[in-house]
C-alpha cells in the first residue's frame, strides 16, 4: 500500500463513518488518499474529519463559487493508482452503471483509468432489488471489482445483507490487488471467449449459449497483474475496460483461427475458453432460405480446432490452458483432450453442477494437468475462477 494514490469516494449511507477508519488505515499502511465526497456524505460524516486524517483537502464540488478555482476531474482520474468507493449508495450505484455525472465523484469515476473497488452499503431490501442487482451487474462488465456487503444487523435494525464490509477487509482486497499487480508484467497472454456464429444464410447462423463471461473475467485477471492481453472473441454482448487488454472481434470459427494463429507465436500463453462450434455449413445461402413445407437438411463441415493447431506450434517456453464443458465422465473426456490438443492443463466445468458452465455468473471448475493431478474448486463468482486459474498459470510460468 506504501505511496499508493487512492481516491476515496464517500456517499451518503450512515456507513460513512467507517470511512473514516478506512482512510485512517489506508493512511498508517502509506498510502496517499484523496477523498472525494458527495453532498449527501457530508450529511454523514464532516469533511474536516476526513481532511485532517488524509493531511489532503476534501473534495465535494466542481469548482468554488467565490474565487473560481475548480478541481479536475480528469486529473485526478488520472492520478489515482485505485478508486474506492465506500460507502457506495444505491443512488451513486445507479448513477456510475449509467454514467450519470452529476457530481464529482461520479464524474471523477467515469474518467479514472484505475481499477476501481465499489462496497456497497444499503438496506437488505434494496440491495436485493434488481434495479440494484442489474446495476452491480454492469458495473462488474466494466471490470469494477464489487466488494459484496456483509450480512448482519443493518441500521434498519433488520438483519440481513448490505452492511458495508469491515474496512479491514476491504483494506485487505486492495492490499492482494497491489501485490498481484506486476506478477504477469511482460507477459503477453493469448485469450479466446464467447461462441462463434457460424452462417447459414444472410440472418441465419448456428451458434451456441456461451455469453463470454469466463473467457472475459479471464482478459480481465490477466491484465490487471500486468499482461498485455489479446482477446479473441465472438460474438458477446460485453465490454473491455482494461487498457492493457487488446480486443479483436471475430465472428466465425475461421476467423478465430486466423487470429489466434497469427498471434499465439507472440505470446507466452494460450488460454482456449472459447465455445468453438466444431462444424459450419458447407456451404452459406447467399439469399434467404424460403420456407417450404420439406424438410431441410443442412450439411456440415468440420471447423479447424484452433486448440490443438495452437498446441502443435506450441514452443517449450510456451503454456498452452485448455477448457472442456462436459455433460458426463467429465474427468474422462477432459483428461483425452487435454492429451490431444498438447494443453499443460486443461479446466474442467460440468454441466450438472449447480452453478457450473455457460451464461451464468458463477462457475464451478477441476483442474486437471497433465501429470493427472487434480484440483477441484469450490463454486465461486467467474472473476474469482479467473484468479484461481491465473494462480495455475503463474506457478506454469515460473
Ligand atoms: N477448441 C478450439 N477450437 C475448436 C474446438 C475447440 O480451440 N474448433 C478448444 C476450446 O476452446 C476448448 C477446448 O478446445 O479449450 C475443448 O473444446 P471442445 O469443443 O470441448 O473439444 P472437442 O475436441 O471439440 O470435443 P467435443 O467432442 O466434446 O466437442
Amino acid at each position: 500500500m506504501k505511496d499508493k494514490r487512492i481516491i476515496l469516494g464517500i456517499t451518503g449511507s450512515i456507513a460513512a463513518y467507517k470511512a473514516a477508519i478506512l482512510e485512517r488505515a489506508l493512511v498508517k499502511k502509506g498510502a496517499e488518499v484523496q477523498v472525494i465526497i458527495t453532498s449527501a456524505g457530508k450529511e454523514f460524516i464532516t469533511p474536516l474529519t476526513l481532511s485532517t486524517l488524509s493531511r489532503r483537502p476534501v473534495i465535494s464540488e466542481f469548482f468554488a463559487r467565490n474565487d473560481g478555482s475548480w478541481n479536475s476531474h480528469v486529473d485526478l482520474g488520472l492520478w489515482a493508482d485505485a478508486m474506492l468507493i465506500a460507502p457506495a449508495t444505491a443512488s451513486t450505484i445507479g448513477k456510475m452503471a449509467n454514467g450519470i455525472a452529476d457530481n464529482m465523484l461520479v464524474t471523477t469515476y467515469l474518467s479514472c483509468r484505475a481499477q476501481v473497488f465499489v462496497a456497497p452499503a444499503m438496506d437488505m431490501d434494496m440491495y436485493a432489488h434488481p434495479a440494484v442487482q442489474q446495476n452491480l451487474d454492469r458495473l462488474r462488465s466494466f471490470g469494477d471489482i464489487i466488494i459484496e456487503p456483509g450480512t448482519g444487523e443493518l441500521a434498519s435494525q433488520l438483519t440481513g445483507k448490505g452492511r458495508m464490509e469491515e474496512p479491514d477487509v476491504i483494506i485487505e482486497k486492495l492490499e492482494i490487488f497491489f501485490a498481484k499487480q506486476n506478477e504477469l508484467r511482460t507477459k503477453k497472454i493469448l485469450v479466446t471467449a464467447g461462441p462463434t456464429f457460424e452462417k447459414i444464410d444472410p440472418v441465419r447462423f448456428i451458434g451456441n449459449y456461451s455469453s463470454g463471461k469466463m473467457g472475459f473475467s479471464l482478459a480481465e485477471e490477466c491484465a490487471q497483474r500486468g499482461a498485455d492481453v489479446c482477446l479473441v472473441t465472438g460474438p458477446v454482448a460485453l465490454q473491455t475496460k482494461h487498457p492493457r487488454i487488446r480486443r479483436i472481434d471475430v465472428e466465425t470459427a475461421d476467423e478465430m483461427y486466423e487470429a489466434a494463429i497469427a498471434h499465439f507465436p507472440q505470446a507466452d500463453a494460450g488460454i482456449l475458453c472459447a465455445a468453438v462450434a466444431d462444424y459450419r455449413p458447407a456451404t452459406v445461402a447467399t439469399e434467404k432460405i424460403k420456407k417450404d413445407s420439406e424438410p431441410l437438411p443442412i450439411q456440415l463441415t468440420t471447423n479447424q480446432d484452433i486448440a490443438a493447431s495452437l498446441g502443435s506450434l506450441k514452443r517449450k517456453n510456451q503454456v498452452l490452458i485448455g477448457f472442456a464443458l462436459e455433460t458426463n465422465d467429465g474427468i474422462v473426456h477432459a483428461t483425452a483432450k487435454l492429451k490431444k490438443k498438447n494443453f499443460d492443463f486443461i479446466v474442467l466445468n460440468m454441466l450438472d453442477e449447480p452453478g457450473a458452465g455457460f451464461r451464468g455468473d458463477t462457475n464451478k471448475i477441476h483442474i486437471i494437468e497433465q501429470n493427472r493431478e487434480i484440483t477441484s474448486f469450490p463454486l465461486k463468482n467467474k472473476q474469482a475462477v479467473a484468479s484461481d486459474i491465473i494462480d495455475k498459470l503463474i506457478a506454469y510460468l515460473q
